[in-house]
């Protein structure tokens, strides 16, 4: 059993009240799987950027089958509860010290050649949910090029953002608090994820199955990868 204190859950209120978050990550997990096209992460290297605490949650409480985890996080007091207090040992939790607004607003600046602090280790998926939704573009970017670095060739990358129809390209939904929702157009986060070297599989809209999800995007690494 993994006990998460409610005070580091970074779900939002009404995703929080329709379930238990393992129940929540449970369920993003096995859509995930839908959308990869496997049954499930038996034997599979995860890494999941901006994990919150939901995921090691789903794993250790539901028992979820996979190889290995490494959850990246911003924000230390995360990252120090599910070290200290997540005994499974296919699981692993690293500091990653950028700066980000709201999360860590005293870390180093997000660049493209920024090192992600897992040595040199390769991974089967790696994910984001609820990342890319507070990023603006210039760290979505460098995040998806510093993720490039680490997927198998026959890996896959999958990710939700808020997307909306327009020619905006890019805007704030809050724009008086900055990264609390960033809004995306599909042809920006193309683009965007192109640049980093990843080529696009598939798109879905948002709640599929009333499935508390953004759009959510499925991506494979291009065959270039930007140096
Ligand atoms: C809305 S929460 C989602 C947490 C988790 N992915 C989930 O779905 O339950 C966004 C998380 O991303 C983390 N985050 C934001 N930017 C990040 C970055 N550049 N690197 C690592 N973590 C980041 C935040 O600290 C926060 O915990």
């Amino acid at each position: 059993m993994l006990i998460v204190p409610a005070r580091l859950n970074r779900n939002s209120p009404d995703v929080q009240q329709m379930a238990p978050p393992a129940d929540t990550g449970l369920w993003l997990i096995e859509y995930m799987c839908e959308r990869i096209g496997i049954a499930n992460l038996t034997g599979l290297d995860v890494l999941d950027l901006g994990c919150g605490v939901r995921f090691a949650d789903a794993i250790v409480n539901r028992a979820i089958a996979l190889n290995s985890y490494v959850g990246i996080e911003v924000e230390r007091e995360i990252v120090d509860f599910l070290t200290d207090n997540c005994t499974d040992p296919r699981l692993s939790f690293v500091h990653f010290d950028v700066r980000h607004s709201i999360y860590n607003p005293g870390g180093r600046k997000l660049r493209d050649d920024t090192v992600l602090p897992v040595n040199q280790n390769m991974f089967d998926v790696i994910c984001m949910f609820s990342v890319i939704t507070h990023q603006i573009p210039e760290d979505a970017r460098a995040l998806l090029t510093v993720l490039r670095r680490h997927v198998r060739d026959s890996g896959r990358l999958f990710f939700s953002a808020t997307v909306e129809e327009g020619d905006f390209g890019y805007r704030e939904m809050f724009p008086e608090t900055p990264t609390a929702n960033s809004v995306y157009t599909l042809a920006l986060l193309t683009q965007i994820v192109e640049a980093a070297g990843w080529r696009i599989l598939s798109v879905a809209g948002q709640h599929p199955r009333g499935i508390p999800i953004q759009d959510s995007i499925l991506c494979e690494p291009a065959l270039c990868r930007p140096a």
